[in-house]
């Protein structure tokens, strides 16, 4: 079966080396995979949450966007676009919000860890915290929900947001399904060799350690300035030197084959200098990227074609969220009133066209029910029942509770058929 998997990126900052290798590279990897389909989005209402500066936000967009599709992101491939773009899913967040236990977002990492600060700062508690910080979670559900996406590749800090994801998603299927689950349960699918790439003093490469390699930004010059400022040991010209653990080696790993990696190490024990070394290193890993480089620059150059692109990938996107999107406002019961609910008028009128329900044994031995329309249309098929009985006292169920008693019934809707469809045949039964 299509695995769905599906990531969103926070588009605050600019991507540099690190990103690449841990998620860029890795995601375009994964997205080439046979029997995936790939969802990647900028997730720029996150952004809004810790970032007040519309200008970073609009070059993070852009620089974004760029840096993934020129780093071999296929469009036609990958959906590809931006979480604001599509209206569906603050939505489906509203939708999420009134089924989610305040409780538990009180216990969301990202909130109490700065929930912790200010009470170490002897401050208020929730000082300085945003609504959308403390929401965040379910914003994040909705951008996992509405595309029913079965894996999220995420680092650790994500797993318990796609916990809650689970959460809400069993909450909302449990309450307003009426047997049918509208939404997949998503795993988080956690790298396990998810290379942490170091920083040009060795610690995590990460914007607030300032010890960062730009991956397109500054071109290569940019790039060979950030390799000669990489800390190194003292050891000079000659002297040999040890490979393992030194983080200008790891640095190499991430770029080289097996046989670039092993003849690195044979030169440094031979007593290859460290700026000869970092000339290395920058050769190697401007080898690969002054080609993605190029085309980054051009795509910066021209938004106009970005915009397109994103633009198309919101219309494919559009395509799965907004039928999902209608139904899950007709499940809670925003309807268009056409179809007359309880109107005594409406009731006299489905009295003559009476729904039929069947009870039957399949030769699995197992007890089964329908629904049927007047016309003999399939409306509702139930699960197997070990015994007649049980199914029986669900037809008595539906019949003597009507549309109240679908939510709990174990039976799910035929092809096509809405909740609206079968609440209105079950009223045949009433009075
Ligand atoms: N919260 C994620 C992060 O900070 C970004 C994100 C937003 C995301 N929505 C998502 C990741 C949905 C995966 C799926 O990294």
């Amino acid at each position: 079966m299509t695995q769905r998997v599906l990531t969103g990126i926070t588009t605050t900052g600019t991507p540099h080396l690190g990103n690449y290798v841990g998620a860029i590279r890795p995601a375009i990897a994964a997205s080439r995979t046979p029997d995936v389909e790939s969802f990647l989005f900028l997730a720029d209402y996150h952004a809004l949450i810790k970032c007040d500066d519309p200008s970073r936000i609009e070059r993070s967009r852009q620089q974004l966007a760029a840096t993934w599709l020129a780093a071999g992101l296929d469009p036609e491939r990958v959906t590809f676009y931006r979480q604001s773009d599509i209206p569906e899913i603050p939505e489906l967040t509203w939708l999420l919000t009134c089924v989610t236990a305040k409780g538990q977002m009180n216990r969301a990492h990202a909130y109490k860890a700065s929930v912790d600060v200010n009470v170490a700062a002897g401050e208020d508690a929730d000082a300085g915290i945003n609504m959308g910080l403390y929401c965040y979670p379910i914003l994040m559900a909705a951008d996992i929900l509405m595309f029913n996406a079965h894996q999220v590749p995420v680092g650790r800090d994500q797993i318990q947001h796609i916990e809650m994801a689970r959460d809400v998603a069993q909450r909302f299927n449990h309450l307003y399904g009426g047997g049918r689950e509208f939404f997949v349960l998503p795993e988080a699918a956690i790298e396990p060799d998810m290379a942490l790439l170091p920083g040009l003093d060795g610690r995590k490469m990460s914007k607030s350690y300032d010890n960062v390699i730009p991956l397109f930004e500054g071109g290569a010059k940019a790039l060979k300035e950030a390799i000669a400022r990489i800390v190194t040991d003292s050891k000079l010209p000659g002297e040999p030197k040890e490979p393992e653990g030194a983080h200008l080696v790891t640095l190499f790993d991430a770029f080289a084959t097996p046989e670039q990696a092993a003849a690195f190490r044979t030169e440094l024990r031979a007593g290859l200098a460290w700026g000869e070394a970092k000339q290395r290193l920058f050769e190697l890993i401007d080898g690969q990227l002054a080609p993605m480089r190029a085309r980054y620059e051009t795509l910066m150059a021209q938004p106009a074609e970005l915009e397109a692109i994103l633009l198309a990938g919101a219309a494919k996107a559009r395509r799965i969220a907004a039928p999902l999107l209608a139904e899950l406002r007709a499940a809670v019961g925003l309807r268009r009133m056409v179809a007359a609910p309880v109107a005594t008028e409406a009731k006299a009128k489905v009295k003559t066209a009476q729904a039929v329900f069947k009870q039957y044994r399949e030769s699995d031995g197992q007890f089964y029910f329908k629904l049927s329309a007047f016309d003999g249309r399939l409306l509702l098929q139930s699960q197997a029942f070990a015994g007649g009985r049980e199914a029986g006292e669900w037809v008595k169920k539906l019949k003597t509770d009507g549309a109240a008693a679908l939510s709990t019934a174990p039976v799910s809707l035929a092809a096509g058929v809405t909740l609206d469809d079968a609440a209105q045949a079950l009223r045949s039964f009433e009075g």
